[in-house]
Order: C-alpha cells, then sequence, then structure tokens
C-alpha cells in the first residue's frame, strides 16, 4: 500500500482527551510490548476518544471496524470481488492494519459472532500473523500493527459473551464515566457551556446513573452530556435539551421519565 494510502487513516490534529487515571502511560507500556489490549466499560464513557488520542499520540494509522452480528470473517479479512477483469481480491479492515501497521480497534467486538471472532487469535499470540484462507495466504503483520478491542460489561449475556480463549489473549484497561470534575471539563471543552451549567448537567447523569439496575440498564453516559451540552449551547432551552438528550434516548418507561425529568427541573427550574 501506497504512502498516500496509509496517510488517510494517520489523525492529523491531537484528539482532546482529558485523561482520568494512568490509563495513557498504561496503554502506551502496552503497544511497546505490542500487547493486545480490551477496553472494557459503558457506551460513552470515552473508549474511542482514548484509542483516537492514543494512535494519534505514538503517530500510527487507526483503523475503526464498528462490529455487529451480521459481520462475517470476509468483513474483517477480505474478500474475492468480481470485475470486468474477473477475480479481484480487496483487503478487509484487519488484513489492512495488519500490513500497513496501524491500530486496528473492533469497537464492541462481542456483537461480532464468536466463527467471526477467532479469525483475531492467531495475530493475537506471538505467531503474529494472519491467515486469508480463501486467497491461500498468510499475511505477517507489521511490526507497529495492534489489535485493540471494546467491550461494554453491562451487555453480557450468556449468549454474547467473549469466550476466555479469546479475553484471555488481551490486557484490559477499565473504563468508567470520568470523575464529576474531570466530567464537568469535558462536557465544557465539548460544547462550550459554562462550568456552572456542565457542572449540572453531570449532577444529573449522577442522578441517573444510580437508577442503574433499578430500572435503567445503562446510566447517562457522557457522550449524552455533551449532545445537552451542545443544544443548550445553541440557545435551546435546558429542561427541552435534557429530555431530548437525557431522558427519552435512555428509557420508554413513563414512571422512570418522570423520575429523570423531575431531577432535570431540579437543576434546570423554570
Ligand atoms: N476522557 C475524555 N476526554 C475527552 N472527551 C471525552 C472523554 N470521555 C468522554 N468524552 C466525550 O464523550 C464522547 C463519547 O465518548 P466515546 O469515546 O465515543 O465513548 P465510547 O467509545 O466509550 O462509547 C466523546 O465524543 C467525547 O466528547
Ligand atoms: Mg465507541
Amino acid at each position: 500500500m501506497s504512502e498516500q494510502n496509509i496517510e488517510q487513516y494517520k489523525i492529523s490534529t491531537e484528539p482532546y482527551y482529558q485523561p482520568v487515571s494512568d490509563e495513557v502511560n498504561l496503554y502506551e507500556a502496552a503497544y511497546g510490548a505490542r500487547m493486545p489490549v480490551m477496553l472494557k466499560g459503558p457506551t460513552g464513557c470515552g473508549k474511542s476518544r482514548f484509542v483516537e488520542y492514543m494512535a494519534w499520540k505514538l503517530g500510527r494509522p487507526l483503523i475503526t471496524v464498528a462490529c455487529n452480528e451480521d459481520m462475517t470473517a470476509s468483513d474483517l479479512v477480505g474478500r474475492f470481488l468480481l470485475d470486468k477483469e474477473g477475480t479481484v481480491w480487496q483487503d478487509g479492515p484487519l488484513t489492512i492494519a495488519a500490513r500497513i501497521g496501524a491500530i486496528c480497534y473492533l469497537d464492541e467486538v462481542v456483537e461480532a459472532r464468536q466463527d467471526t471472532t477467532v479469525v483475531i487469535h492467531p495475530l493475537t499470540d506471538h505467531r503474529r500473523v494472519l491467515p486469508l484462507d480463501k486467497k491461500g495466504e498468510l499475511v505477517q503483520a507489521h511490526p507497529d500493527f495492534q489489535l485493540v478491542i471494546s467491550y461494554n460489561p453491562g451487555y453480557q449475556s450468556l449468549m454474547k459473551d467473549l469466550k476466555q480463549s479469546t479475553k484471555q489473549r488481551f490486557a484490559a484497561l477499565d473504563f468508567d464515566y470520568p470523575a464529576e470534575e474531570i466530567e464537568t471539563q469535558i462536557v465544557q471543552h465539548e460544547t462550550g457551556v459554562d462550568a456552572e451549567t456542565a457542572g449540572k448537567l453531570v449532577q444529573i447523569a449522577h442522578r441517573a446513573r444510580n437508577l442503574k439496575g433499578h430500572g435503567l440498564d445503562e446510566g447517562i453516559s457522557t457522550r449524552l452530556l455533551v449532545y445537552a451540552g451542545q443544544l443548550i449551547a445553541k440557545g435551546v432551552d435546558p429542561v427541552a435539551a435534557c429530555s431530548m438528550t437525557l431522558v427519552r434516548p435512555l428509557t420508554d418507561d413513563p414512571d422512570m421519565r418522570d423520575t429523570l425529568d423531575a431531577a432535570v427541573t431540579t437543576f434546570f427550574a423554570s
């Protein structure tokens, strides 16, 4: 692959990432050992932003794949396509990453079927190879290649979980919603609302997060707080903004909506 094509996967400007603990150093050490890493945590807590930041910091190209249950091994590895000349092989995102020495980020890998997940196994042990069975090629991963997966333990079920044989190929970093002060800074920075407004949004989220397991499957994410702040910054009334971004996406249960709406009006009384 040409230099120009590699460039398209590079992150040119520093992504805004607010560290929450020692995750930057730990990740750097893991990358130094080219160790596969699993990022665990609820949706919208900063996992993807962290990977983008680390790829930028390490100067590596980043190839992200959003995994889903319809995904096949060919979607990752590649397939033969028909064109005028006949059949041509087209590398999938995992193969491209292995060839160019990118960080390959498989987002929500649990969503993929297990027969898809196993294709990453030979890349995660000392062999660092990727067999392209249909093409009859064994790709030796570039020395800078690294595999990163994300995983939401909250969605874990017996049907949908990673096999131990997959899990135990990764070092893991736990992610969670950032501490109050840090999360307030993030909301401010991402949206331009003032510190007081950002602080109120974070307080509302804390109330909702306490309801997790008591009628809510998942708390209000940092991502949703950023949405709320963006609407408020555009001049939307805060109560309406919160209803649209913090309450309605989360639940359809009328009682739970009332509870959350009440939390919103506590902080943004009209
Ligand atoms: N530590 C952080 N530093 C900067 N922004 C963050 C951080 N955590 C969360 N965010 C904000 O929250 C949004 C959602 O985070 P994201 O990384 O997409 O979540 P995840 O991948 O865990 O679902 C980001 O777009 C960003 O605005
Ligand atoms: Mg993500």
